[in-house]
């Protein structure tokens, strides 16, 4: 398996190009099953989830093509065309490699009446239920019947009668689920307690381009009124506001200067807040965010909450920044139980981090220095990177794999800003 190495202490300066959003594009995808018309996504990135849901979505009999699949684009244009839905279930197989798959349940049920989808296993951060996904679709009227780790939605008559649902907690991949679910229902759909994170907008707004009628879009409360079908439609996936984070920590933690272009500042809000509040300069430029650190960093206190709150994937990267900071800053991880995996990592690396339940404090400056090290999810291996680049000596950071699921070509554009980053294959 590859591994990075990176020898720290080079000061990142220049320009790095912000990918289409991994978030985004694993639930703009399912979307081409809701109709029988061609649905081209544009600034589509480049990773390993994407290669996987596109084969998903060839399992159900959609056909899908790509554009600008040289190596030196960044992101890709997919078309993807579900004429004939061919099979409305879901493998385990496919299933247990990627999350984001509990995603098709909603939009299959809608277009053919009913779905199988097999139950994503357990997950590095936490227990991760899907009850709220499917207690969404019970409102709707779907009959939910679970058996040898499957679950199977059936709209009685082919078609969810419609209905009402309040979310007890504010639930992402959920409220991603109604809405695919919502769109061809016969009647009214209503959504109380709806995620409102820019992803959930981009759905919405991909999903009103194919014909659907969606209220509320942003808010907390959405109402979709059900429409016969849907028709194709051209659309390009936001910024990841995750990856442009990344970046601005990987930046500043080197006492750098770097713009993420094509990044949206009004998609940030939380963690640009949490930078300036640390003495970061951040500025909005017509080209993107500009991230400039050059004095010491000043300790904050963070806890993570559904948007607008500070987004849970960006604890970590921020984490790794504060072991930087003059002084103690706490971090409370409010949506996640199981998501410090890499202070034990950072703590190898020099950092001084104690962890209780949800909470964490951070003592800082820490004097970094470069270690073997590994993280078994995708932000957590992204923070490790980010100590890396300040440390002293050289770091190894294994287990990449979680990087290339949601980095587009991490080591490139760290290299083109001044970071001394290479992957190497492992013996
Ligand atoms: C979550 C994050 C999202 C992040 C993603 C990957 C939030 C609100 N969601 O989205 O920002 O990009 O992880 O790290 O920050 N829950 C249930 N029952 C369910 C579904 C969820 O109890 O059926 C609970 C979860 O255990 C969790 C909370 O609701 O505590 C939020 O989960 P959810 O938003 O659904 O997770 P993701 O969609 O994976």
């Amino acid at each position: 398996m590859d591994k990075l190495i990176i020898n720290g202490g080079n000061r990142l300066s220049g320009t790095v190009p912000i990918s289409g959003a991994k978030n985004s594009a694993l639930t703009l995808l399912p979307c081409a099953l809701l109709t029988e018309e061609p649905l081209t996504l544009r600034n589509l990135p480049r990773l390993a989830d994407i290669d996987g849901f596109q084969h998903l979505m060839n399992q159900f009999g959609v056909s899908t093509g790509i554009q600008g699949n040289r190596p030196e684009d960044f992101g890709r244009v997919m078309t993807l065309e579900a004429s004939r839905i061919t099979s409305n279930v879901a493998p385990y197989d496919l299933v247990r490699r990627m999350r984001a798959s509990i995603l098709v349940l909603g939009p299959l049920l809608a277009r053919t009446g009913e779905a199988t989808v097999s139950l994503p296993g357990g997950c590095a951060i936490g227990n991760r239920p899907i009850d709220l996904h499917l207690k969404a679709l019970e409102a709707f009227g779907a009959e939910i019947e679970m058996a040898a780790g499957y679950v199977k939605a059936v709209a009685p008559g082919g078609v969810l009668p419609g209905g009402n649902f309040d979310f007890p907690v504010v639930s992402v991949g959920a409220t991603e689920n109604a809405l695919m679910a919502a769109v061809l229902a016969k009647g009214t759909c209503r959504l109380g307690g709806a995620a409102r994170e820019p992803e959930i907008v981009d759905l919405c707004n991909l999903l009103a381009a194919m014909g659907a009628r969606i209220e509320g879009i942003g808010s907390s409360e959405l109402t979709i009124h059900g429409v016969k079908r849907l028709h194709g439609a051209t659309y390009s996936v936001m910024p990841d506001r995750i990856e442009a984070g990344s970046y601005a920590c990987a930046a500043a933690i080197t006492g750098g200067e770097v713009l993420l272009e094509g990044a949206k500042a009004g998609d940030m809000g939380a963690t640009l807040h949490a930078l300036r509040n640390m003495g970061v300069t951040v500025s909005e430029e017509p080209g993107g965010v500009r991230v400039a650190a050059d004095g010491a960093l000043k300790p904050v206190n963070l806890t993570t909450a559904p948007y607008p709150g500070l987004a849970t994937d960006m604890q970590a990267q921020l984490m790794s920044l504060l072991t930087r900071a003059e002084g103690a800053s706490v971090l409370t991880e409010t949506i996640f139980e199981n998501r410090y995996m890499h202070v034990p990592e950072l703590t190898r690396m020099g950092a001084d981090i104690s962890v209780s339940g949800r909470t964490a404090v951070v003592r800082g400056p820490a004097r970094l220095t470069g270690a073997a090290v590994m993280a078994t999810d995708l932000r957590a291996s992204m923070s490790l990177i980010i100590a890396a680049l300040a440390a002293a000596g050289t770091s190894e950071v294994r287990r990449i794999y979680h990087l290339d699921r949601g980095y587009e070509r991490l080591e490139e554009k760290l290299q083109v800003v001044g970071a001394d980053i290479t992957r190497v294959g492992d013996e």
